[in-house]
């Protein structure tokens, strides 16, 4: 086989955004995503409308990646899909999807995770000369609206989940927060948003006391939902005389349970190559603790693009790309699977 011109064809249907990307040698020629609406009135991804929405939306959407990465589809070496975790009837389609198109075409299939693949969103080069790639080995702050987790990342293949949330996810503890006050889903963007305005001490929310590298956030919606249930009975317009500081006390409470236990992780590993990676990671407070932190403790720190933020193929494809390089595919009697850990 050519390692000179690999082109990798990546698909991403784990939950409810339809995603295909085309990278050659690392670098990104295409990246296009299609996300489904259908799910807003509910409130929550609804298992069965995603796979009939994936379904729908793979065609066009991988059709659309290979006009714009400006390839024919005979050109590809592989194709490399997310098998898990994630929603079943969502993961089937793009298995199935990469099966056919891999059998039509004579090439290679690569079994992707899609957590290690948000990891190592953090390699897809931009363009040529885009070298602002982690140092291994690098912990990785992964949060997302199914996952809060450090990993320690020693390679691409070598990762090492050293702490994670007990019950719920960051992302969830956003959402759910945001549910209670009556905000849209997915509540993140917009608690992120209103928060800007907000005083982040206005109100204390409690913080959890367990050991290691662990995370939980039941504790802090527990505290919030009682904070809004004791003060609402004083004054019923409580939560919207006082959502911007609601808001940004949330959030605030969420990224120093998220930060302390970073910090604590790369102080006792003794690395300061620090990454983000998953939806919560376009959070602005975020993003801002990443930077005070690498100037205060002097981390290496990486932060990616918004498009690589959230679930997209381009990180599939990349996880692909490092797959092929060491001849790792996988059989056509692949099956998705709903739940793993890195
Ligand atoms: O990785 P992701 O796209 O997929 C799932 O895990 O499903 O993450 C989605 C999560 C949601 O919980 C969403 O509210 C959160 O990421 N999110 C944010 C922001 N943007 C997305 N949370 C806080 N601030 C944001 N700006």
């Amino acid at each position: 086989m050519n390692n000179n011109n690999i082109l990798i064809l990546g698909i991403e249907s784990s939950c409810d955004d339809t995603s295909a990307a085309v990278l050659r040698n690392g670098i990104l020629l295409s990246n296009i995503t299609a996300g489904q609406k259908v799910h807003e009135a509910y409130g929550g991804v609804v298992p069965e409308l995603a796979s009939r929405a994936h379904q729908q939306n793979i065609i066009p959407v991988v059709d659309q990646a290979i006009q714009q990465a400006g390839i024919r589809k005979e050109e590809l070496s592989a194709v490399a899909f997310t098998r898990g975790p994630g929603l079943l009837g969502s993961l089937l389609v793009g298995t199935s999807f990469a099966k056919g198109f891999a059998t039509a075409l004579n090439i290679p299939m690569v079994d992707v995770n899609h957590l290690q693949a948000h990891v190592l969103a953090h390699f897809i080069q931009q363009n040529e000369g885009d070298n602002d790639q982690p140092e291994f080995p690098f912990l990785c702050l992964l949060v997302s609206g199914g996952n809060s987790q450090i990993i320690l990342v020693r390679a691409y293949n070598d990762m090492e989940v050293v702490g994670q949330t007990i019950d719920d996810a960051a992302g969830e503890a956003f959402d759910k927060c945001a549910k209670v006050m009556g905000l849209p889903y997915p509540g993140g963007p917009v608690i992120d948003r209103l928060a800007k305005d907000g005083n982040p001490q206005a109100f204390v929310l409690s913080k959890p006391h367990i050991p290691g590298y662990n995370y939980s956030f039941s504790g802090l919606k527990t505290s919030f939902l009682y904070l809004l249930r004791d003060r609402m009975k004083e004054n019923s317009n409580f939560i919207e005389e006082n959502k911007a500081d609601l808001c940004a006390c949330l959030q605030a409470t969420i990224i120093d349970i998220l930060m302390d236990k970073l910090r604590k992780a790369a102080k006792d590993l003794n690395v300061n190559e620090v990454a983000v990676a998953g939806g919560v990671s376009a959070n602005s407070g975020l993003r801002q603790a990443f930077e005070e932190h690498a100037g205060k403790l002097c981390w290496n720190i990486h932060i990616p693009p918004f498009a690589f933020t959230t679930d997209n193929a381009a990180m599939v494809a990349m996880s692909g790309y490092f797959k092929y390089l060491h001849r790792e595919f996988c059989s056509m009697e692949a099956t998705p699977f709903s739940r793993v850990m890195v």
